[in-house]
């Protein structure tokens, strides 16, 4: 992998958004030995991120799978605020992993441009939203592209790095070397299209077990099983949409479609049915599952 001048200068990343991927892309990189800044508007977000982060490492400590000191020394590397100018001020790269809605991101990428050093990388973990689309609200468009991770992140190995017709080449060395340096398997994807790579793949998937499901082919309990016991998947569609979120499922396939236009790529009617019930899956109790 090459190395650039801009990944040599990685000492501290700055991690936008304290959810559930945020958090644990702020960990993966403490892990790695990188300074992490973990903010989000919300301070109500913060507490709860860095507890479940700490959870997670003692049940790795727990598993023999981390020494004790190494999980205290990355969560020691870690830090959450909520002052984006003051996290943005000394950062290297930054991955915003913020709510899936353009303005708020352009506004973020916007002060990104205002504080950050002239020198870091601003990327963005949307799945749905090429880095086209915020590039424009800053001042270096050549230094942004799309770092999309997946679900847990911690443990996923894929990172599909996204260019823009304005991203340099530097920038996707950067992108892809850090990937790399944060123990992933980076991906590069040439252009913008949605879905990127592994969401399309997925997709293709989800449309195919839904159309079962609401056809009465199959339950979504034996669709899962035949995914998991006939092709060796880890978990079935409706199990992993439970996982990723029914609410995050159902906006890539809106999204999908208002790039599309296409009525067959509208949400699906019964996952759309759980989303406007507030179903969202495992963060909600319930989704196809319950969760008790
Ligand atoms: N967060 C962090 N770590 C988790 C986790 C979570 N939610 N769930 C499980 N893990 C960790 C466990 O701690 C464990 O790690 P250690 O062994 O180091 O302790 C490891 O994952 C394995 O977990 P389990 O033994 O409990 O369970 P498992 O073997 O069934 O694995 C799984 C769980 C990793 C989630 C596995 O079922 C899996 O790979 N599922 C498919 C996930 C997937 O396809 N993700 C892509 C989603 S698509 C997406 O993300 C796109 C997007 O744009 C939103």
């Amino acid at each position: 992998m090459e190395t650039t001048p801009d990944l040599q200068k990685i000492r501290h990343i700055l991690v936008v958004g304290a959810g559930a991927m945020g958090s644990q892309i702020g960990l993966v990189g403490a892990l790695a030995g990188y300074q992490v800044t973990v903010q989000d508007i919300s301070e109500k977000m913060l507490a709860p991120a860095s507890e479940e982060l700490s959870l997670r490492l003692d049940r790795s400590v727990a598993k023999g799978r981390l020494e004790r000191d190494a999980a205290d020394a990355a969560m020691n590397r870690m830090s959450f605020t909520t002052s984006l100018r003051d996290a943005a001020s000394t950062a290297d790269f930054v991955i915003e992993a913020a709510v899936e809605k353009l303005e708020i991101k352009r506004e973020i990428f916007r002060e990104l441009d205002e504080y950050a050093p002239a020198h870091a990388v601003l990327a963005t973990n949307s799945s749905t939203l090429g880095s086209s689309k915020v590039a424009d609200a800053t001042g270096r468009p050549d230094r942004v592209c799309n770092m999309h991770f997946f679900n847990p992140a911690l443990v996923m190995k894929c990172v599909e790095v996204v260019r823009h017709e304005s991203t340099s080449q530097q920038t996707v060395e950067t992108a892809m070397g850090l990937a790399a340096r944060l123990g992933k398997a980076p991906i590069l994807i040439n252009r913008e299209i949605p879905g990127f790579v592994a969401n399309r793949l997925l997709g293709a998937l989800r449309t195919e077990a839904l159309k079962l499901y609401d056809g009465g082919i199959a339950s979504f309990e034996d669709i899962d099983t035949a995914a998991k016991t006939a092709l060796n998947h880890p978990m079935g569609p409706f199990e992993l949409m439970d996982l990723v979120g029914l609410d995050v499922a159902y906006l890539i396939r809106q999204a999908h479609h208002q790039e599309t236009g296409d009525p067959a790529d509208l949400p699906h009617p019964a996952l759309a049915e759980l989303y406007e019930a507030g179903h969202y899956g495992r963060k909600t109790g319930k989704g196809w599952y319950e969760y008790p």
